[in-house]
C-alpha cells in the first residue's frame, strides 16, 4: 500500500518526537503493508512552518536512517498545507511541495472547526495555476459535518479528498466514523491515508480500512482507492466517483 499522508519525520511538528519513534512508526507501517509513504509535515498552520527545502533534506536523511535500520519503506517529501491567504505566494516562492514530481497535487488541510469564506475562490485560483487540491480528512472538520454541502461544492468543482483510515475505523468516535462512511458513499472521497503521528495514539489501520471498504462498498472500491494513492504520487489522473450530496437529515438522525 501507499500512504499519502503521515507525520513520521522526527521533531518538526506534532508527529514523531524522536528518530527512534519515527523508526518504530515506519516498522508499524511496513507491518500494516505499506511500502511507500509521503512525509507530510504541517506547513503554515499557525504553529508549524516546514519549508519545502527542509522537508526534502530531512526526508532524504530519514531514508538513509530507514536503510540503516533495514526497514523496507520508501519515503518521499511532501507537506500538509493549511489553507491560508498566503498560499499562492508560497507556491510562487517554491515553498509548497506537491504529492508528486509533476507538482500537480497539493494536500490541503482546513482548520478543524472552519471552512474559510475565501475557500472556493482560493481553490479556483489554485486550479488556474495547474495545482489540484486534495482536502485531507474532511471527516474531522466540524464545519463540513454541519454543512456537508460545502464538501460537495469543493469536490464537484475539481478537488479530491482523503479520508483517514483511523477515522473510517472508528478511532475518533462514531460520529467521525459515520461521516467518513457518508463521504465515501457520496463519492466525495478518493483515497485513504494513515495521517500517522504517534505509535501509541493511532495504530496503523490502513489494511483494516481497505478490508472494510471492500465489504461495505464492493471489491472494486479498494482497488480504485489504491490506484488513486499511486496516481497522487505519480502525478497521474485520479479516478472520480459519481458525486452526490450528503443529506443533513441523514446525518442528524445518525448522530
Ligand atoms: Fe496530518
Amino acid at each position: 500500500m501507499i500512504d499519502v499522508h503521515s507525520h513520521l519525520l522526527p521533531n518538526i511538528d506534532d508527529g514523531s518526537k524522536s528518530l527512534a519513534d519515527s523508526l518504530d512508526l515506519a516498522r508499524a507501517a511496513v507491518e500494516d503493508g505499506i511500502t511507500d509513504a509521503l512525509m507530510t509535515p504541517h506547513h503554515m498552520n499557525g504553529r508549524y512552518i516546514n519549508h519545502a527545502k527542509d522537508v526534502v533534506d530531512l526526508t532524504a536523511q530519514f531514508q538513509v536512517a530507514l536503510q540503516e535500520a533495514n526497514i523496507p519503506l520508501n519515503v518521499f517529501p511532501s507537506q500538509e498545507v493549511r489553507i491560508n491567504g498566503n498560499l499562492l505566494r508560497a507556491i510562487e516562492h517554491n515553498d509548497i511541495l506537491s504529492t508528486d514530481p509533476e507538482g500537480r497535487y497539493i494536500l490541503i488541510e482546513f482548520p478543524s472547526d472552519d471552512v474559510p469564506s475565501y475557500t472556493m475562490d482560493l481553490l479556483f485560483k489554485l486550479q488556474q495555476m495547474g495545482k489540484i487540491p486534495v482536502v485531507v480528512h474532511p471527516e474531522r472538520n466540524t464545519q463540513f459535518m454541519k454543512k456537508p454541502e460545502l464538501l460537495y461544492q469543493i469536490v464537484s468543482s475539481g478537488a479530491y479528498a482523503q479520508v483517514t483510515a483511523n477515522s473510517y475505523m472508528g478511532t475518533f468516535g462514531k460520529a467521525v466514523m459515520k461521516f467518513s462512511e457518508d463521504i465515501i458513499d457520496a463519492g466525495l472521497a478518493h483515497v485513504f491515508a494513515s495521517d500517522a503521528h504517534h505509535i501509541s495514539g493511532r495504530q496503523y489501520q490502513m489494511a483494516a480500512a481497505f478490508e472494510k471498504l471492500g465489504k461495505k462498498s464492493g471489491d472494486q472500491m479498494p482497488v480504485l482507492f489504491e490506484k488513486n494513492a499511486k496516481a497522487l504520487m505519480n502525478g497521474n489522473k485520479l479516478v472520480r466517483f459519481e458525486e452526490s450530496k450528503i443529506h443533513k437529515k441523514k446525518l442528524f438522525s445518525a448522530y
